[in-house]
């Protein structure tokens, strides 16, 4: 009996993950919705992106694009232009477009050089700085996580000036809508040659 217990209570892990990962949107109406709202003419059809400030969606965590979409819907992301393009979006057109560009062939970058800085950053962080290692919560590649409940997106082969810009961001305390303000603590303990090093390199991931 407790052996099938065990097993239900995995399976049921295991879909949650799944779930977390893909959404429950129907891709195909996502598409036509990309389409229609003009995702794809900045964001690009097969989620990768026209220009080095616009995001990737490929293969991006289907829960972090709704949550992002849902935090430019409520405020607690700013973005001129994305409240915009998010305000009409109903919480169907929002599973069903991440469902769509999640299930894309995820980012990649144009490989990896050898850039000790960042390199040591994402692996093994810095203990004297208390900077747990990137890879840790956003896999070694930067390919991205669901771990307990929260997402942490893809961010190997992300477009460099937007990661840039992001971490200048969350340093500055301008985006704050990370969970317990994670990516606050960890972007202020960062140089400005470590941002511009990470933003480098994670973008040939
Ligand atoms: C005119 C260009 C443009 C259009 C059209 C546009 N976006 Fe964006 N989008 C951006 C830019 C630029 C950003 C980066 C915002 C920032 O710097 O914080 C962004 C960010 C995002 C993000 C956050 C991604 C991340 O990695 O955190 C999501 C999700 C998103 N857009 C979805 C959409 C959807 C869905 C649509 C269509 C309804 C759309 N966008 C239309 C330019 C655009
Ligand atoms: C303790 C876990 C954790 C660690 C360690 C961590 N992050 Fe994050 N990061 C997150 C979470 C969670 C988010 C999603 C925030 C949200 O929901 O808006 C995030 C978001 C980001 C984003 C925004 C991505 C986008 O598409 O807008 C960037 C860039 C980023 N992290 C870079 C880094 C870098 C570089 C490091 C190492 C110096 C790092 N992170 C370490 C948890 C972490």
């Amino acid at each position: 009996m407790f052996h099938i217990v065990l097993w239900i209570y995995t399976l049921l892990l295991v879909s949650n993950s799944l779930y977390a990962d893909q959404g429950n949107g129907d891709a195909v109406r996502g598409k036509l919705k990309a389409i229609e709202e003009r995702c794809v003419e900045c964001h690009g059809e097969d989620g990768n992106s026209v220009d080095v400030k616009t995001p990737n969606h490929a293969g991006q965590i289907a829960g972090y694009l709704i949550k992002q979409l849902l935090n430019f819907q409520s405020g607690e992301r700013k973005h001129e232009t994305m409240t915009i393009m998010a305000a009409d979006l109903t919480a169907n057109d929002i599973d069903d477009i991440a469902a769509y560009f999640s299930g894309q062939k995820v980012m990649q970058g144009e490989g990896s050089i050898d850039n000790p800085l960042a390199g040591n950053l994402m692996l093994n962080g810095d203990q004297l700085r208390d900077l747990p290692a990137c890879g840790s919560c956003h896999g070694e590649k930067g390919k991205g996580a669901v771990k307990n409940n929260v997402v942490y997106p893809v961010i190997g082969g992300q477009r460099k000036v937007y990661l840039f810009q992001q971490l200048q961001s969350w340093r500055m305390g301008e985006r704050k809508n990370s969970p317990e303000g994670v990516m606050n603590k960890i972007a202020k303990s960062l140089q400005d040659e470590e941002i511009e090093a990470l933003a480098d390199y994670l973008s040939r991931l």
